[in-house]
């Protein structure tokens, strides 16, 4: 028998500590080191008889007639884009986001919308009472639809009811961290049960052919072991993000064993559900001020898919010894990169300046392209000119000051032109104005970021034709 000790596992990312601590040193966060009985796990019944091997047949890479998985589609296009082109029979995919982002509304609209054309479908909630979920459906709208509900937690009782009767093609588990099973001894929401759950509903994924979602709350105090300790297990995670206040939420495939990663799906919070957005550039710059100094637009991708935003900066003298840098929606150091080459390759004085920068929408930019639409805000912030309203910029801002030619410009143009914009400053060797949507297009471009300074400075702000 293995003896039994108790070992300290890290609730937000799994990490296992020889003693309690404060904070857990493979991840940093605070408070989430919890203590967990190490004989507990599923490897422990391994220890406790050796069991002979059994053997198994290999097969080859370049078998015959291996077919295209078939896909399960909900016909919510965004939701379908993000997975890859449809849920993949068999397969897991773990949806997270932080709680009242709207999970569980997305994935019941997916159910209806699945059950709809004929399939079975069946959501299990761990959360909410069966009343509640149809309360909700019926909020919906979808109050009709022949969706099977259960309120159960248990994984073994779940696992026992779904081996019964037609396949289900989809199967929500809402919320992953609310089962539990009998193979692990404790309490359900800790790390060991989130992923001995985990592993038990990917066993049966597996085993039947349905498709499983599982739903995974993020917490920032991580009181319950976060989905990441899941996320090596599925074949697919998606993440649902929104910046509070807004009522847009953004779908994102993290990660995707059948599809591409990195795709994006938008989504409008409406006193009905969540409602598609199709045109999502559009909805990003609808607000915009666009006399206003300090704010350009970026034309980005996600993805496949082309998607302008616009970046504001606030640039101000500080009052402060050390200036305050603030950055939401992008990233920190990639802000401390560009203001440096901004000083040391343009003679752009931000040192003594406390400097904001946002992306409109609650977007978050991840891409190394936005280089240059945040230095254009920048200077434009710290200039008191203001961009052209009319145009659009991305390149990568090298710590020499060059402009480096970024992926997909063309796409980038397309979109630009496609939402009314008639200049785009881009870098040198991106491609040329040649196709038919572009002819209205002015792009301009800039090899060093002191080329854009001097542009900015010689009045880009008077604007050209006007956005039509
Ligand atoms: P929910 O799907 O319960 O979030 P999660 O499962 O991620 O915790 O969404 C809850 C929020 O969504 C709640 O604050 C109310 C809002 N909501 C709407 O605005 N409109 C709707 O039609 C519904 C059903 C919810
Ligand atoms: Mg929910």
């Amino acid at each position: 028998m293995a003896k039994s000790h108790a070992s300290f596992v890290c609730q937000n990312c799994g990490a296992v500590a020889q003693r309690w601590q404060g904070r857990c040193e493979a991840c940093g966060a605070w408070n989430t080191i919890a203590e967990e009985s190490a004989s507990s796990g599923i490897g422990a019944r391994a220890t406790q008889g050796a069991r002979k091997g059994r053997v198994f047949g290999l097969s080859h890479l370049h078998e015959e007639d291996q077919p295209a998985p078939p896909r399960v589609t909900t016909g919510i296009g965004e939701l379908d884009r993000v997975t890859g082109g449809g849920f993949v029979p068999g397969s897991v995919l773990l949806l997270g986001g932080e709680p009242g982002i709207g999970k569980s509304t997305l994935l019941i609209q997916a159910c209806a919308a699945l059950a709809a054309s004929g399939r079975r479908v069946v959501y299990i909630s761990g959360e909410e009472a069966v009343d509640q979920i149809r309360l909700r459906a019926l909020r919906l709208g979808l109050a009709a639809s022949p969706v099977e509900l259960a309120a159960e937690t248990s994984v073994e009782d779940i696992v026992a009811t779904l081996s019964h009767g037609k396949r289900p093609s989809l199967i929500v588990i809402d919320s992953i961290q609310t089962m539990w099973t009998d193979l692990i001894e404790a309490t359900p929401g800790t790390v060991s049960q989130v992923r001995g759950a985990a592993q038990a509903l990917i066993r049966f994924a597996k085993t039947t052919g349905a498709a499983v979602i599982l739903v995974g709350h993020v917490t920032k105090d991580g009181q319950i072991a976060g989905p990441r300790v899941v996320e090596h297990m599925v074949d697919a995670v998606i993440s649902f993000e929104g910046e509070g206040g807004q009522n847009f939420r953004i779908l994102r495939a993290v990660k995707n064993r059948f599809g591409p990663a990195g795709e994006i799906g938008v989504f409008e919070m409406t006193g009905r559900g969540l409602a598609e957005v199709l045109n999502p550039s559009a909805l990003f710059l609808s607000s915009r001020d666009t006399t206003a100094p300090g704010a350009a637009v970026f034309a980005g991708m996600e993805g496949t898919r082309p998607l302008l935003v616009e970046i504001q900066a606030l640039v101000a003298p500080s009052p402060l010894g050390t200036p305050r840098r603030a950055v939401v929606g992008w990233d920190n150091a990639r802000l401390a990169m560009v203001v440096a080459v901004l000083e040391a390759h343009a003679g752009v004085k931000l040192g003594q300046c406390d400097i904001y920068l946002n992306v409109a929408g609650g977007l978050r930019v991840g891409e190394p392209a936005a280089d240059l639409a945040a230095a254009a805000a920048l200077v434009s912030s710290l200039s008191g000119l203001s961009l052209a309203a009319d145009s659009v910029y991305f390149g990568e801002i090298a710590l020499s000051g060059a402009i480096r030619p970024v992926a997909h410009g063309l796409v980038r143009l397309k979109e630009a032109a496609k939402l009314g914009f008639c200049r785009a400053t881009i870098p040198l060797g991106a491609p040329e104005n040649a196709e038919t949507p572009l002819r209205d297009l002015n792009v301009q471009s800039c090899a060093h970021i002191s080329g854009l300074v001097t542009k900015i400075a010689a009045g880009n702000s008077q604007s050209g034709k006007s956005r039509g």
